[in-house]
């Protein structure tokens, strides 16, 4: 038997057996996973002009990062860390669309560019940096932020980032 499921942060659904421990579009951690029976959307209320500013600026971010991921999967040397870029890169862009929803932007475009990554080594090392810069200016964004959406959303990304800063851990 299965189940619909859907995730809080993302807003994608799942049909599984049971809930999986990080939401398969956006990384967001199993406590969002919810049945999407008793899903309760969280409403944007009305976006302070910094936290308006800083959804913009997470966006930037994120399309850069999936910008990077598709161009890392594409110059990578082996299966293993290709499959881990490729995935990387369209959660980068299910975060991206779904930090526009926010300030009901349209959904961004992402470029697949080869010429903006370097070789696979290189790539472990920069996506490190990448996650980890990620990570501390959302920190920053949370910490300016009071409306409940983005709150939800911002916790959520920290904590998907800090998963993949562990992925390239000991790796370069
Ligand atoms: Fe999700
Ligand atoms: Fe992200």
């Amino acid at each position: 038997m299965v189940i619909v499921y859907k995730c809080r942060i993302c807003e994608e659904g799942f049909i599984g057996g049971e809930k999986p421990t990080h939401c398969p579009f956006c990384g967001a951690h199993i406590e969002n996973m919810v049945l999407a029976k008793d899903y309760v959307k969280t409403e944007v209320i009305e976006l302070t002009k910094q936290t308006g500013k800083n959804v913009e600026a997470a966006i930037g971010i994120e399309l850069s990062n999936a910008e990077f991921y598709f161009c890392a999967a594409a110059k990578s040397d082996n299966i293993a860390d290709a499959t881990m870029f490729k995935r990387l890169a369209k959660i980068e862009a299910e975060h991206a669309s779904t930090l526009a929803k926010i300030i009901e932007a349209k959904n961004p475009k992402i470029s697949r560019k080869k010429d903006i990554c370097g070789n696979n080594k290189h790539n472990l090392k920069e996506s490190h940096e990448r996650e980890e810069k990620a990570t501390a200016r959302y920190a920053q964004f949370l910490e300016e932020t009071c409306e409940p959406r983005a709150i939800e959303v911002f916790k959520a990304l920290i904590e998907i980032e800090k998963d993949h800063i562990s992925l390239t851990e000991g790796r370069f």
